[in-house]
């Protein structure tokens, strides 16, 4: 009886267990593993919708993006809103996530070239 009960709850932790984990997966899935270089597609991608566009300002902007903008809610897929609406959206969120000017314009520049590809395949 001893041995039932002690196995039903590790059983129910268990569970519980792999659920979080599960949750906690997901989380990690839908955060783009942010590197120190900036991906060769979203690299082609931000050259064609901004020709000249500086890697580097991109890259910051991703970091930003990852790094800001899941904190009071899930950081929502890039293709989540319109190119037209995104905009609109940083200028609403950015104050929230304590950007300023120079930040937003970086962040909004990943986000539609990130979109871009996404929406694009
Ligand atoms: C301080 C908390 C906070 C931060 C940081 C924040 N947001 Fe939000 N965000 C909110 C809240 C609260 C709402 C919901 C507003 C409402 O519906 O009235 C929201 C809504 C949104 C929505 C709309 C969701 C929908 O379904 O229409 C998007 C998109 C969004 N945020 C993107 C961002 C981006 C991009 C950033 C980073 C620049 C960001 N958020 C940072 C609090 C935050």
């Amino acid at each position: 009886m001893k041995i039932k009960f002690v196995i039903l709850t590790l059983a129910v932790v268990g569970l519980t267990f792999c659920k979080s984990k599960k949750g906690s997966t997901e989380t990690a899935a839908a955060t783009p593993v942010v590197k120190e270089e900036l991906a060769a597609d979203l690299k082609t991608s931000a050259e064609a919708r901004y020709p000249g566009v500086a890697s580097a300002d991109i890259l910051e902007g991703q970091k930003l993006y990852t790094g800001k903008c899941g904190k009071c809610h899930e950081l929502f897929a890039v293709d989540y809103k319109t190119e037209e609406k995104w905009p609109k959206i940083m200028d609403w969120m950015a104050p929230k996530a304590n950007m300023d000017d120079a930040q937003k314009q970086k962040t909004l520049k990943y986000i539609l070239a990130a979109r871009d590809i996404k929406v694009k395949k």
